[in-house]
C-alpha cells in the first residue's frame, strides 16, 4: 500500500467549480475496507434484476392477469378495450395482441426509476459509481444529474403525482376484491387479503417518498403558523425514515400479487376463501 500524504490545502479546488484537486490522498488501492462491502450492491442488484425480468415476462404476457374479482396491479388500471374483465373504464382501443401493461407500467417504472432511493440503490449496484462508501468508482469523471439524460431524475415529483392516482386506483381494485364470483359484496378470499396488502404497500411507499415530504412540509419558513401541515410533515417524516425498506416490501409484493393472480387465472392453484 502507498500513501502520499495531502498538502495543507487539504485537496480542495483552487477555485470553485475549477479542476479537481490532485492532491488529495492517492491510493493505489481501491479500497481499504476489509469488510465484504461488495455483498450489498450485490444483492441490489440481484433483486433488482429478477424483479425487472420477471415484470417485463409477466407485461408481454397479456394473459392470466385477470381472475374475478381480482386483477393483477401490472395491469391496472386497465384502461383498453381489450382488456380482461371490468374493473375500470376501458376507452383506449388497442389490437387484442397488444398488452396494455407496456402502456401502465411507464408511471410506476418511471416513479421507482426516479426514486431517490432506488437511485443511490442502482447507481452503487449497477454503474458502480460508487459501489460503496469509502470505494472508489472505476469512472475517471463525474458529471451528477446536471445534464441529460440523469437531469431527468429531477422529474420524479410529477411521477409522485402520477403514482399517487394509480394508487387510488388500486386500493379500488382491492375494495371490488371484496366481491364473489358473480359480483355479489361481502366476500373474501386470500386474494383479497393480498390486493389490499399491495395497495396499504403502495400507499406506503407514496406516503414515505421525499418529496411527497417535501410536499407535506417544504417552502415554509417556519411550522408554528401552519400546525396542520407540521402534524402530516411530522407522520411522513416517521414513515420517510423507513423509506428503503418499504421500497423493497412493496416492489417484491407487487411481484408477488401479479405471481398469484396468475396463478389462479391459469388453474394452477385456487383461491383460499375465508367467508
Ligand atoms: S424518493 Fe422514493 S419514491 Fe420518492
Amino acid at each position: 500500500m502507498t500513501i502520499t500524504r495531502p498538502d495543507r490545502s487539504g485537496g480542495l479546488p483552487d477555485v470553485p467549480g475549477g479542476p479537481p484537486p490532485t492532491n488529495r490522498v492517492q491510493l493505489r488501492e481501491r479500497t481499504l475496507r476489509q469488510d465484504r462491502w461488495w455483498v450489498q450492491p450485490a444483492v441490489t442488484a440481484a433483486v433488482l434484476l429478477i424483479f425487472v425480468v420477471y415484470a417485463t415476462w409477466a407485461a408481454f404476457q397479456n394473459a392470466n392477469y385477470f381472475y374475478e374479482p381480482y386483477i393483477s396491479p401490472l395491469y391496472s388500471p386497465c384502461i383498453a378495450t381489450n382488456c380482461d374483465g371490468d374493473t375500470f373504464v376501458e376507452f383506449l382501443p388497442l389490437p387484442s395482441w397488444f398488452s396494455v401493461a407496456l402502456i401502465i407500467l411507464i408511471v410506476p417504472g418511471a416513479f421507482r426509476l426516479t426514486c431517490y432511493y432506488y437511485r443511490k440503490a442502482y447507481y452503487r449496484a449497477f454503474w458502480q459509481s460508487p459501489p460503496a462508501c469509502d470505494v472508489a468508482e472505476p469512472h475517471k469523471r463525474y458529471s451528477g444529474e446536471t445534464r441529460f439524460p440523469l437531469i431527468l431524475q429531477n422529474s420524479h415529483r410529477y411521477w409522485f403525482y402520477l403514482a399517487s392516482i394509480f394508487n387510488i386506483v388500486l386500493t379500488f381494485d382491492a375494495i371490488l376484491a371484496f366481491r364473489d364470483h358473480e359480483g355479489a359484496w361481502g366476500h373474501m378470499g386470500l386474494g383479497t387479503l393480498v390486493l389490499v396488502i399491495n395497495a396499504a404497500l403502495l400507499w406506503a411507499y407514496s406516503l414515505s417518498c421525499h418529496s411527497c415530504r417535501h410536499i407535506v412540509g417544504g417552502r415554509l419558513n417556519n411550522f408554528s403558523k401552519h400546525p396542520l401541515r407540521y402534524r402530516f410533515w411530522g407522520y411522513v417524516s416517521r414513515l420517510n425514515a423507513r423509506h428503503m425498506q418499504i421500497a423493497w416490501v412493496s416492489l417484491v409484493w407487487v411481484g408477488f400479487t401479479d405471481l398469484y393472480v396468475r396463478l389462479l387465472a391459469s388453474g394452477t392453484i385456487s383461491d383460499l376463501r375465508f367467508f
